[in-house]
């Protein structure tokens, strides 16, 4: 039977009870602990794109001799149309990755993922000299294995596949440091996703040394335990490829021990629930995203020439921030905020956005907390939640009232954007009537 030609990979399918399902719409194809009687469930996985594989025991096989593959096998992989293979609930002696890892040379695989895995022992990754693997793109997360340290050899053996490997994501499994050494292994890397592990302050400058991740343009060090703004800045100022960088949900603090410059290649920007009560300085120059939701802002007063959108939800401004010194902006987000009142001139400035969301904040609908918003509405530029999330908070008997259901009275609110015009259409009248007055009554004034 075919599918004993790919000894190790199905092997461990065999040992316990369990089956796949395959949807054929989706080309994906879920098992669970396969057996031996079930086998031929998975031979329905064959045709499939994506394959999950959910527990078993693998520890059995480490003995278990590794051939080399005939060409008939080489042909059966070759003709496998899997792209995404996914490993999940399960033990994996590093020895047997290692043996089985080169067999994919032979396959279309383009992604990996190991998640909920634990790796053990320590693996002999000779054979793996010179390989090239297809695999593009390899996600661990929340997985144990030795420590990355001192295990130059083993990464130089893996290194003509690194060298192009083009998506690595190692998440939620407690790194702490990245050696210097790793890095430069990752010369195509573009993609690097750290979030959810325990790197800090100290071993962020050797991870991002010179020459490592040389092409990176995406960097998630989300919710690690970083605390130094300008400590990051100076870790990542090598990084000169770099496009968007992910600091959110880490507790940051200025650290002005020394200046520092972000690269200016740097166009995403993400410090969402990072702690922040005041905007940090420098910023990168040429962002084009800037996200600081979910912080203790009061204020924000920022000029990037080219920033398109701002996220300012979830802090404690009083007012809409300045946007004269963004002038391209066309989103700006400040829902959940302590916001009252729009005022005119603000609105329309806001009005030239395409995207506006102000939802989620005490309106005074007394006077121009309803009117700026109403006006804002009627210039279509609101984003979702409007009208069922904006309501007002003061004065008492507009209270939990809409800020769609007020009655604005113009005159009294904008006297300065209404009385303006009406003074000029009075005046208007005035003079043609005085005209008309004229050319009806010449006589009045030819004596
Ligand atoms: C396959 O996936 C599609 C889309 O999720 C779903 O509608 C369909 O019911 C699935 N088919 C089977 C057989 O599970
Ligand atoms: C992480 O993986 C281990 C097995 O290695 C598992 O026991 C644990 O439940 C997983 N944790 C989460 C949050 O999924
Ligand atoms: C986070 O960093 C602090 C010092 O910077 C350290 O004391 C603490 O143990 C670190 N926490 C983790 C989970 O690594
Ligand atoms: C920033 O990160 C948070 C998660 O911490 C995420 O919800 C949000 O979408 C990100 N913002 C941008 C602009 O990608
Ligand atoms: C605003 O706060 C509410 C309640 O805490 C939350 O459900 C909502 O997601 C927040 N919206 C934004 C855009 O921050
Ligand atoms: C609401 O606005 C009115 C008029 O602009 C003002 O007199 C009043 O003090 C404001 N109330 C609050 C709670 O801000």
């Amino acid at each position: 039977m075919k599918v004993a030609i790919l000894p190790v990979l199905w092997l461990w399918l065999l040992e316990a009870e369990g089956r796949c399902f395959f949807n054929r719409t989706q080309e994906h194809c879920v098992c669970y602990s396969l057996s031996q009687e079930s086998l031929s469930s998975i031979i329905r996985c064959l045709p499939a794109s994506v394959v999950e594989f959910y527990g078993g025991e693998l520890k059995t096989y480490v003995d278990f001799p590794i051939r080399n593959l005939n060409p008939s096998a080489i042909d059966m992989l070759g003709s496998l149309v899997i792209r995404k293979i996914i490993v999940g609930d399960l033990l994996v002696p590093e020895v047997l990755l290692a043996q089985v890892l080169r067999f994919f040379s032979y396959t279309q695989v383009q992604e990996l993922v190991f998640e909920n895995c634990i790796f053990d022992g320590r693996g002999n990754w000779d054979k793996m000299d010179g390989q090239n693997l297809p695999i593009l793109s390899l996600h661990f997360h929340n997985v144990t294995s030795a420590p990355l340290t001192g295990r130059e050899q083993d990464f130089s053996s893996l290194s003509s596949w690194l060298e192009t490997l083009q998506e690595l994501a190692v998440t939620g499994s407690h790194v702490t440091s990245l050696p210097c050494g790793i890095g430069r292994v990752f010369r195509a890397l573009r993609y690097l996703n750290m979030a959810q592990n325990s790197l800090g302050d100290e071993s962020l400058m050797p991870a991002f040394c010179k020459g490592a991740f040389p092409q990176l343009q995406v960097l998630s060090l989300q919710r690690n335990n970083l605390t130094s703004y300008h400590g990051v800045c100076r870790s990542i100022q090598l990084l000169h490829e770099l496009q968007h960088l992910d600091l959110s949900q880490n507790q940051l603090i200025a650290d002005l021990s020394a200046s520092c410059q972000w690269p200016v290649s740097l166009q995403i920007f993400n410090l969402s629930n990072t702690g922040l009560d005041e905007v940090l300085t420098p910023l990168p120059p040429s962002l084009e995203v800037l996200d600081m939701s979910c912080n203790h802002l009061h204020a924000v007063d920022i000029s990037l020439s080219s920033l398109k959108k701002l996220f300012l939800n979830q802090n404690m401004l009083q007012a809409a921030p300045s946007i004269r010194n963004c002038p391209m902006l066309d989103t700006l987000h400040l829902d959940n905020n302590s916001i009252r009142e729009l005022p005119w001139d603000e609105v329309k400035l806001l009005g030239q956005l395409r995207d506006v969301a102000v939802a989620n904040n005490p309106y005074n609908c007394s006077c121009s907390g309803a009117g700026g918003l109403q006006a804002l509405v009627s210039m279509g530029h609101l984003g979702q939640g409007w009208p069922q999330d904006y309501t007002c908070h003061s004065p008492p008997h507009y209270q939990g009232r809409l800020v769609k259901d007020v009655q604005v009275s113009v005159l009294q609110c904008n006297s300065a954007a209404v009385i303006a015009p009406v003074c000029i259409a009075l005046a208007l009248f005035g003079v043609v009537g005085v005209i008309c007055l004229l050319r009806s009554r010449p006589r009045l004034i030819r004596p």
